[in-house]
């Protein structure tokens, strides 16, 4: 009496009592197994995860893609922007000079986009006045947190003409 038959059934489905070899039952039933599946499976509604490009699904190429880093730094700057347009706008001007119309009358406000004013400043300087203020202008110390103020300063160096890596008190 042999006892090598193989016999499935699944979803019901008739089984093979032949003596078919065990890797064609594992292939038939791997398909069969996958048939019930899709039977089952329910109608998805769309998600918004489904409507993306090819080259985003394929994980090889997203990690390295430089373009995968541009929203989440457009984030900040965008993040930066309004945050200059609200807390600093008001004395500094939208665009930097110090002529915002709400700054304190006889407030001495620098220009941005100055180049000058930049080389004199290093970005540790520009914290600690954002932080801790200076003269008319106020601390923002507790408002802004250390990585909204480094958005800023990123900020506040993009008026000026061309980005200047500033030396420390330098003077001529
Ligand atoms: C109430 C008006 C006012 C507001 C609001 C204000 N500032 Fe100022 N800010 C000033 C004045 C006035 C000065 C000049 C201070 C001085 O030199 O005595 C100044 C100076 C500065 C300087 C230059 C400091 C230096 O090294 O000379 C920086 C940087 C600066 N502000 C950043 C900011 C940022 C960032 C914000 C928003 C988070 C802001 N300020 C909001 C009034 C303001």
């Amino acid at each position: 009496m042999q006892r090598s038959s193989v016999s499935f059934r699944s979803c019901g489905s008739a089984g093979s009592n032949g003596s078919l070899l065990l890797l064609a039952a594992a292939t038939v039933l791997s398909v069969i197994a996958s048939a019930c599946e899709s039977r089952v499976t329910p109608t998805r509604q769309w998600r918004p995860e489904d409507h993306v490009q090819p080259a985003e699904l394929d994980p090889s190429r997203t990690p390295s893609e430089p373009s995968a880093m541009e929203p989440e730094q457009g984030g900040v700057d965008r993040a930066a922007q309004a945050l200059w347009t609200v807390s600093c706008a008001s004395c500094h001007g939208r665009d930097g000079r110090g002529k915002g119309p709400g700054r304190p009358p006889g407030a001495q406000l620098p220009d941005f986009t100055s180049a000058e004013f930049q080389q004199q400043r290093s970005d540790q300087q520009l914290v600690d006045v954002i932080r801790a203020g200076k003269g008319m202008m106020p601390p923002f110390g507790k408002q802004v947190n250390a990585e909204g103020i480094a958005a800023l300063i990123a900020h506040i160096r993009a008026f000026a003409p061309a980005q200047v890596v500033a030396p420390a008190a330098v003077t001529p």
